[in-house]
């Protein structure tokens, strides 16, 4: 068992691993979930120890459907279906109070449940084949960088663990995560913008920073590389040097050290933004040093992402 290529055979092997009470990692379009059959306490648990993730941070569960999704959850209303409709399949988490059915294990404890429906044809294709809800966070150990290739879930777990390849994740960010039990508020940004949400249904809010404690994965030292990460101005950038300082930049050049560069539109940047930090901290550099993106609409997660990993 490691890294196999999606197949519809390994799919349906995949889809025997979790009917038998283990993990399997697969591929959605944000980033590489680490799933288990969100029925199963025992299979849940085995998702909390493998990521050693506090058990008290509640899980995603993924469906293919909205009425997979209500099955597991309380409450889903005329809301809940405007934004199915516009957003799903695709990064929109949508947090509901919980069915007695759902194991309260598979939600951290709380008394409710985080639902998506990924936009990816393994994803779908795994979901359906298992028929039912797969719970699943982000396949890397807990606090790290999330997984945007298989490969990077392979680092992070070695070959124990089943792992459905389906090349790099297009959105490279984490879902959009919206709390609908009492007044619409994002409690983590993502891919979908706050902006966006509110096209769709009205008076939704967004938590900040300081406030965000209602998503326990929220909290800053998250996503964080091994090495000390430095948010810099462009212009602070173009004056460093430093051989054992790797620099992740947008257009500006330092005088010396190892450059990454990533793209200057807010949607390729996302999307390489997690395997550069994963390539810069393989280097063991002394510290990593990120150039700014622009502070406009289109990049409120990945400097949500970035301000997290460097704090
Ligand atoms: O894009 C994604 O959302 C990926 C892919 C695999 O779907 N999953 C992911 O899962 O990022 P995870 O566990 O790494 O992050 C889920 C976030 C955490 O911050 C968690 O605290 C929050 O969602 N969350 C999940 N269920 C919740 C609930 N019932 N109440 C409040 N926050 C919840
Ligand atoms: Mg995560």
């Amino acid at each position: 068992m490691t890294v196999v290529l999606a197949t519809q055979e390994n799919i349906r092997k995949a889809s025997q691993i979790l009917s038998s009470g283990g993990v399997v990692a697969f591929p959605t379009e944000t980033v590489y979930g680490l799933g288990c059959d969100t029925t199963n306490k025992e299979a849940v648990s085995r998702v909390y120890t493998l990521k050693n993730r506090p058990n008290d941070n509640p899980l995603i569960a993924h469906v293919s459907t909205v009425e997979e999704a209500k099955k597991i959850t309380i409450g889903w209303d005329d809301r809940c279906d405007q934004l199915a409709e516009r957003f799903w399949p695709g990064p929109l988490t949508i947090i509901l109070n919980r069915r007695e059915s759902v194991p309260k294990e598979a939600c951290g404890g709380t008394d409710t449940i985080a639902v998506r429906c990924p936009n990816h044809e393994i994803a779908k294709k795994l979901i359906k084949e298992f028929g039912g809800p797969i719970s699943a966070p982000s396949a890397n150990i807990s606090g790290h960088t999330s997984p945007t290739t298989a490969t990077h879930v392979h680092n992070d777990f070695g070959d124990e663990l089943f792992v459905l390849d389906g090349g790099p994740c297009d959105k490279g960010i984490e879902s959009t995560v919206i709390s609908m039990v009492g007044n619409p508020t994002v409690l983590r940004r993502g891919s979908i913008e706050v902006g966006e949400l509110l096209h769709v249904i009205s008076g939704v809010v967004a938590q900040t920073p300081a406030s965000q404690n209602e998503s326990p994965g929220s909290s800053d030292k998250h996503y964080a590389p091994n090495a000390r990460m430095v948010l810099q101005s462009s212009k602070e950038i173009s004056k460093q040097y430093g051989e054992d300082i790797v620099f992740l930049v947008i257009k500006t050049k330092p005088a010396s050290g190892t450059v990454i560069t990533l793209p200057t539109t807010s949607g390729e940047y996302a999307k390489l933004l997690y395997a550069a930090i994963r390539e810069a901290d393989a280097m063991k550099p002394k510290a990593i040093h990120v150039e700014k993106p622009p502070n406009t609409p289109g990049w409120e997660a990945i400097n949500d992402r970035l301000r997290r990993a460097s704090s």
